[in-house]
């Protein structure tokens, strides 16, 4: 799986968003170690603040089905947008020790930026400060 056909698949998966509020629909593609793909879209809900990112969705998805650990997210808006701040702690969570999942934030044109979870949440809350 190459960073562009992760970054494909999570185009694809935007065109399933349910985003008839914002108008402002995002797909993802998480890549488990296992090799599997889960996509997720946001899905919003009449009462605002219900809303699902699509980041979530897909974490959501491949926990649900047993997979933890994983190798890169892409994540897909029409401007090329960052996650949002919960969506970070929701990868730090799962993006190992050191914080080593790749986030692939791209727009609809095809314009890729890659960041670690680690350089998106720095000093992030952690699972290891838990003790
Ligand atoms: N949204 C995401 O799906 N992921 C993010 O990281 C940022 C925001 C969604 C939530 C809402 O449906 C729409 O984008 C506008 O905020």
């Amino acid at each position: 799986m190459t960073d562009s056909e992760l970054v494909a698949l999570a185009k694809q998966a935007r065109e399933r968003a349910y985003a008839p509020y914002s108008n402002f629909p995002v797909g993802a593609a998480l890549l488990g170690r296992s090799g599997r793909i889960y996509t997720g879209c946001n899905v919003e809900n009449a009462a605002y603040p219900l809303t699902t990112c699509a980041e979530r969705t897909a974490v959501t998805k491949a926990v649900s089905e047993g997979e933890r650990e994983f190798e890169a997210i892409a994540v897909v808006t029409a401007t090329g947008a960052t996650p949002c701040g919960g969506c970070r702690q929701i990868l730090r969570e799962f993006g190992g020790p050191h914080g080593d999942l790749r986030v692939l934030v791209a727009d609809t044109a095809g314009n890729v930026r890659v960041f670690t979870i680690a350089e998106l949440l720095p000093e992030g809350f952690t699972p290891n400060q838990l003790g």
